[in-house]
């Protein structure tokens, strides 16, 4: 272990400079043009784990992104197995012009890398690759097999790799997953994350007269799409913030409190979270606290709308169409397929007869609970607070993780969120970064726990 450990400390530069490789190529998965960027990011993984000694590496083809599969067996039957999932692929870099430096020319500030995928997800996905060659570079070999699943389309509305599991159990066969996609609390307070929710995505059209009319002459008379669209989304939420779909909550797990006892426990505070995000007020469901409202009750969001004139000066336009795209995140035991159909119905009900209303479902993925007690947990918990040389908390994250669900059902084994991510990573924003301090530590980590969940 020793070996292991001073041979990451003494290659860190060198795996820096690798990662920054791999975020200089721009893999966003939901634009067409970076199609062949996505497969190049594929190929570059497949290239470093042969470079640090995996031969048994593939990539796989789907009806969309690759998977890139690897493995090593040298462990032996009786020895465990760890398989491990990251994603290569990234958001887009929407808006441009609100980044300080190139968003695929890795840049050094404060501490971080920023760059767009450096905390979500390859930065986080690459320290298992290095602690992995540590042992190979140091050992020979490592004291557990260990499977690499790497998808590139957790970032798309559409993904294969839960087909791909579904249909190969057996080749994914392993007593652990480790997954790095989640976020500490704070900056030093190394986190494991039991909780992820759920999402329902959706698309809404509403479309009125069969061509742009004069506001003048129609208005008053012809219903106005983005008017009846407006009207539609006020109707999903109440003010007290209670989504008002009948039956949304049907399913929904209230939080015990003993969990709402332990996020009391955290060191949050409503006036900094106010401050940082420049708000005079916070809004959210009833009764809650922030964390139990981002953790762990449902909401819904509008994600983006469209419709009329938006130009420059004034146009008098009654629009022929409007449309939004919205999503609700959900929790433990909501159904995202369920909760699907429910929207469905509710907007087909409201929709009013002076317009076509068009509701397409987009991405889900059902809310997920992971032990905290597995041994994978206890092994995850040791080798962070080792690596850190601090006490690692427990937490929830609002964001999700559609395959998570996936290998707990199909696979089942227990899943390890541990990620090394920091609030202040600005993923899916402008900006993004990684803290180097969690890439180096997150190494060690890493190489830790296999050490751990071999005994
Ligand atoms: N790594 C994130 C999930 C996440 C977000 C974890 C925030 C911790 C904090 C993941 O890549 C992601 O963005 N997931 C999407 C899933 C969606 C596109 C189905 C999300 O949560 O929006
Ligand atoms: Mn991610
Ligand atoms: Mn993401």
């Amino acid at each position: 272990m020793e070996k292991v450990l001073e041979y990451i400390i003494n290659n860190q530069k060198r795996h820096l400079e690798e990662l920054y490789d791999f975020l200089r190529i721009p893999s966003v998965s939901s634009e067409e043009q970076h199609k062949q960027d996505v497969l190049r990011a594929a190929q570059w993984l497949v290239d470093d784990f042969k470079r640090i000694g995996i031969d048994n590496v593939r990539i796989i083809e789907t009806a969309g992104h690759p998977l890139v599969y690897a493995e090593w067996n040298g462990a032996g039957n009786d020895a465990k197995t760890i398989l491990y999932y990251g994603h290569y692929d990234v958001q887009p870099v929407d808006p441009i012009e609100l980044w300080e430096t190139t968003p695929f020319e890795p840049f050094e500030k404060n501490g971080k890398v920023v760059a767009r995928g450096s905390a979500d997800d390859k930065g986080q996905l690459f320290v298992h690759l290095k602690a992995v060659e540590a042992y190979l570079k140091t050992q020979g070999g490592l004291p557990v097999n260990i499977k690499f699943i790497i998808e590139g389309e957790e970032e798309a509305a559409e993904s294969h790799i839960d087909e791909f599991i579904e249909h190969n159990p057996e080749l994914l066969k392993c007593d652990s997953v480790v997954v790095s996609d989640t976020e500490w609390f704070y900056y030093g307070m190394p986190s494991i994350c039991y909780g992820l929710r759920g999402i329902a995505y959706f698309e809404m059209e509403v479309i009125g007269p069969n061509r742009d009319l004069h506001s003048g002459t129609f208005g008053g008379a012809v219903d106005n799409p983005i008017n009846v669209l407006a009207w539609m989304i006020t109707q999903i939420k109440d003010r007290y913030g209670r989504i008002t779909i009948p039956g949304f909550y049907d399913d929904v797990l209230e939080l015990t409190q003993e969990e709402r006892n332990n996020f009391l426990k955290l060191p949050f505070n409503n006036d900094e979270y106010k401050k940082d995000l420049d708000l005079g007020e916070l809004n959210g469901e009833m009764g809650y606290t922030t964390l139990e409202r981002t953790w762990a009750r449902p909401t819904f969001d509008l994600n983006g709308i469209k419709g009329g004139y938006i130009g420059d000066g004034q146009k008098t336009v009654l629009p022929s169409k409007a449309s939004a795209k919205f999503s609700f995140r959900l929790v433990p035991n909501q159904k995202a397929t369920d909760i699907s159909k429910k929207v469905v119905d509710y907007i087909t009900k409201l929709a009013p007869p002076t317009v076509k209303v068009k509701i397409t479902p987009m991405g889900i993925a059902n809310p997920v609970l992971v032990d905290p007690h597995s041994t994978a947990v206890e092994s995850a918990i040791k080798a962070l607070n080792q690596a850190f040389g601090k006490d690692v908390v427990f937490m929830r994250e609002g964001g999700s993780i559609p395959v998570v669900e996936t290998f707990t059902n199909v696979l089942k084994a227990p899943v390890v969120l541990m990620g090394l991510g920091l609030p202040d990573d600005n993923i899916h924003s402008p900006n993004e970064s990684f803290s180097i301090d969690n890439f180096y530590g997150g190494i060690k980590a890493s190489a830790i726990f296999i050490n751990e969940f071999a005994k």
